[in-house]
């Protein structure tokens, strides 16, 4: 990892490290879908689970991404990916962070159609079962999530310090070929590493220290962004506990030929950030104050997650002990 991969203390951008697991998933999906003579086609990312940052990256080190195809359905599939990072001038190695993202083949041809994805071959019947009570998951829980889009606001002119308009940010962002898959279309990554961009300043102007991410939830992305389209990235609190910072992360785009249309939104994400002291150590963050009845229902439902979240962890330790 280099120097542009990093802030300015030298931990390695989430965003970055997202961008890593895109691409990782991305070859090992095209490929899959590719190995037969059916119709040519390309993976697109539609849906990145909750992840956890486990352990933090420095520049110097070396990160190996690995990704294996966990489960298919007729026109998805599951990948979960690895990020190892090792330390090459002691050998030491850590499990930075792991990632499970789904993908759906769209045709080379018409990039509107969407093709069959092979079968994999599972180790063991359960192994199925428990691939297919993902898949049912994920389903349920994004007819459930599309009904509800959250408006943005503009902050109030002349906000007070530590409240939600004082550090609610955007970036706008003009989509070049850069950006792109092969079909013209912003690549998954590069959408994740400006929504980290954005949540993290939101967290740096909230309290000023060096903040790092700490876990993204699920991030679904409904609709394509084409080549030419002006995206929106804006980053707002919604909660603070006594150590961390949720933040809301909206992507709006827009056709710059075709203004009249409208922005939409292209996807969304809640990202817990931390702030850190010189010696990577976790710090107090300034409370958030709250202003009016919509934010004070985001930080009760952001309150909820943080709960939610804890408590998983926590039996997720247990569990290992
Ligand atoms: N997570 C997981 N699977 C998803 C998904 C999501 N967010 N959205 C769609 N799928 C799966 C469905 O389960 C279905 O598979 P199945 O038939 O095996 O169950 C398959 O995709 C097609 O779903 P369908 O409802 O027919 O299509 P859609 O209207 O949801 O459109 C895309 C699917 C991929 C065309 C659309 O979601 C899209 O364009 N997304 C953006 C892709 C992209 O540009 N990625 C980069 C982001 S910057």
């Amino acid at each position: 990892m280099r120097p542009d991969d990093a802030n300015i203390a030298g931990n390695v951008h989430g965003g970055n490290i997202f961008k890593m697991i895109e691409e990782a998933g991305c070859i090992v999906g095209t490929r899959h879908c590719n190995q037969h003579n059916g119709e040519r086609c390309l993976a697109a990312l539609v849906r990145v689970e909750k992840t956890d940052f486990l352990a933090p990256v420095f520049v110097g080190e070396v990160a190996s991404v690995t990704a294996e195809i966990s489960y298919t359905s007729k026109h998805s599939m599951e990948v979960q990916v690895k990020v190892v990072a090792e330390n090459i001038l002691t050998g030491a190695t850590k499990l930075a962070s792991k990632a499970a993202v789904w993908y759906v083949p769209l045709s080379m041809q018409d990039v509107g159609r969407i093709v069959e994805v092979p079968p994999i071959k599972y180790a063991s019947a359960e192994q199925e079962e428990e691939g297919r009570k993902r898949y049912d998951a994920q389903k349920i829980e994004r007819l459930e999530k599309t009904a509800k889009i959250e408006a943005i606001l503009p902050p109030p002119a002349n906000p007070e310090r530590h409240t939600v308009g004082f550090s609610q940010h955007s970036l706008i962002h003009l989509v070049g070929p850069p950006d792109c898959t092969l079909q013209d279309y912003v690549n998954g990554g590069v959408t994740m590493k400006l929504m980290d961009e954005a949540a993290g300043l939101t967290a740096f102007r909230h309290c000023k220290t060096n903040v790092v991410t700490a876990s993204v939830d699920v991030i679904n992305f409904h609709r394509k962004i084409q080549k030419g389209c002006v995206v929106t990235v804006t980053g707002r609190l919604t909660f603070t506990s006594n150590k961390s910072m949720e933040i809301e992360v909206l992507v709006d785009a827009s056709s710059l030929m075709e203004e009249e249309k409208g922005k939409y939104r292209a996807a969304s994400a809640f990202f817990t950030f931390i702030s850190l002291d010189k010696f990577h150590k976790a710090l107090p963050v300034p409370p958030l104050k709250i202003e009016g009845e919509e934010e004070q229902r985001r930080f009760e439902e952001g309150k909820a997650r943080y709960l939610q979240n804890k408590a998983k962890r926590l039996a997720d330790k247990q569990r290992q002990q």
